[in-house]
């Protein structure tokens, strides 16, 4: 329908039909990104969990390969993760892939599965389950720890709001070696979908470990988001950065409403680690205003981690590079301009529906707060602010277009900007039914949905209370 083709996104994954949520399994191997899905091939509703398949060999076009795993008599295929078992650990060969996941049947129990043809198809193991326990757990994350040469997984203990940490030789006996999180970070919901991995700290010779935590519903503008923590972690343990009071400061990876179930790639060239996100809400994921296909996800993002002034540190999300090549012709180019309260406007391209990528750097030094304001003629309007008093970078979708079928819809989202010099230098992509804002360099990632009556056809950019400078706007069609 009409309707369809208006909001199916022209440059982020997608599902050709039927119900997708959180993405599963992603590895590389051979010079290909695999990524699975939580994926309901008959239906645009959740129900009759499989993992859906999509390859590609730039994280940008994906193709849509067959169901990889299936419900079986153990349940329905819930969340998981995928590794290539480089040593043949599990018996079933050197570099097999091996996927670990949640069997939903009558309880919650942890099945494996390998591959021997790279991905396409999954023979899952006989002796599945291969962990039980006694009250809801899912989602195992594992990977091989090269350090202390055993297997990690790290289980949600949902309704206990806690991560659990588990050690294996072979991926078949696992050991229960620590829980981390009762009391700790965002409490509301149930905490699902983990993953741990270690990165430098920029600006050091340090490394830490980052723990991602999913929470459904208590995500910072309700309903999902992702709060993560940094910290360090032994082989069996976690453990929290805290701050100068003893305290586990709350983190958020995305500060908009869409970014759910965000895990990364495992096997990544380079020692990239990059992830991808859920791009919807559990508050109205099934009744946005499409049919035949329900939900995309975000863009691939590189994690970096940051340090602040007050020492704390931070997980950046950055476009991964990738993403430039989708760059096409320039549209509009502002070198420099200070603005106040008239402003001024550009046009968007019109070609391919208005996607497109906008940047720009805001100077908001001994100035005041800006406004970029994305409208059409239907009277649609995204209104976003930068206000770098309170170092704040705000996006209201109450009147972005279509937003009344579902009351926790229409918002207004908030992130901190992370700088300390007034400037912000953002990168805003715009695809069919979503917005995706990077700050300086992903210090701040923020991803919303949208659905415009119309395209947004102009850009305008003022500040209302006294002026601000503008540079380096460019706007660039997607290819
Ligand atoms: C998260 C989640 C997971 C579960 C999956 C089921 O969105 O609830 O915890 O494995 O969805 O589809």
């Amino acid at each position: 329908t009409d309707r369809e083709k208006k909001y199916r996104p022209a440059y982020h994954h997608t599902p050709l039909y039927g119900w997708m949520n959180d993405p599963n399994g992603m590895f590389y191997k051979d010079g290909v990104w695999h990524l699975y899905y939580q994926y309901n091939p008959y239906g645009s509703k959740w129900q009759n969990m499989t993992w859906g398949h999509s390859s590609s060999s730039d994280l940008i076009h994906w193709n849509h390969e067959p169901i990889a795993i299936r419900p079986d008599g153990l349940g329905s295929i819930f969340s998981g993760s995928c590794a290539i078992d480089k040593e043949g650990t599990a018996g079933f060969g050197k570099d097999a892939v091996i996927a670990m996941f949640t069997s939903a049947g009558t309880s919650q129990m942890q099945s494996l599965a390998h591959s021997s043809d790279n991905g396409e198809s999954f023979i899952v193991y006989p002796g599945n389950p291969v962990i039980t326990l006694e009250s809801e757990a899912r989602d195992p994350n594992m990977f091989w720890n090269p350090e202390t040469k055993e297997w990690n997984l790290v289980l949600a203990h949902a309704l206990d709001h806690e991560m659990l940490f588990f050690t294996s030789p072979n991926l078949k006996n696992w050991t229960l070696q620590s829980a981390f999180g009762k009391g700790i970070g965002a409490q509301d919901g149930v905490w699902e979908c983990p993953d741990l991995f270690q990165l430098p700290v920029e600006g050091s010779d340090e490394k830490k470990w980052v723990l991602l935590c999913n929470l459904n519903p208590g995500g910072i503008f309700g309903g999902s988001a992702t709060q993560y923590f940094v910290g360090d972690f032994d082989g069996k343990k976690f453990t929290a950065d805290t701050d100068a009071s003893g305290n586990v400061v709350t983190k958020w990876m995305d500060f908009g409403k869409d970014h759910y179930a965000t895990v990364s790639w495992s096997d990544a060239p380079d020692n990239r680690r990059t992830v991808m996100g859920w791009m919807s809400n559990w508050q109205y994921a099934a009744d946005v205003p499409t049919k035949q296909f329900r939900s995309a996800n975000t863009l691939p993002r590189d994690m970096k981690l940051f340090t602040q002034p007050d020492g704390q540190i931070y997980l950046a999300s950055v476009p991964s590079p990738e993403v430039d090549a989708l760059r096409g012709k320039l549209s509009a180019s502002v070198s420099g301009k200070t603005v106040g309260k008239k402003g001024f406007d550009v046009s968007l391209p019109a070609a391919n529906d208005g996607v497109c990528e906008i940047s720009m750097t805001l100077d908001g030094k001994n100035s005041n707060d800006a406004t970029i304001t994305l409208s059409n003629k239907a009277g649609d309007q995204v209104v976003m602010m930068y206000d770098p008093k309170a170092h704040t970078f705000s996006f209201d979708r109450t009147k972005s277009g279509v937003v009344d079928f579902s009351e926790n819809f229409p918002a207004v989202t908030v992130a901190p900007t992370f700088e300390q010099n007034g400037k912000v230098a953002l990168r805003i992509f715009i695809d069919k039914s979503s917005i995706e804002v990077f700050g300086n360099d992903g210090k701040f990632a923020m991803t919303n949905l949208v659905f415009p009556n119309e395209p947004y056809s102009r850009l305008s950019i003022s500040s209302p209370n006294g002026k601000v400078k503008v540079s380096d706007l460019k706007i660039y069609s997607i290819k």
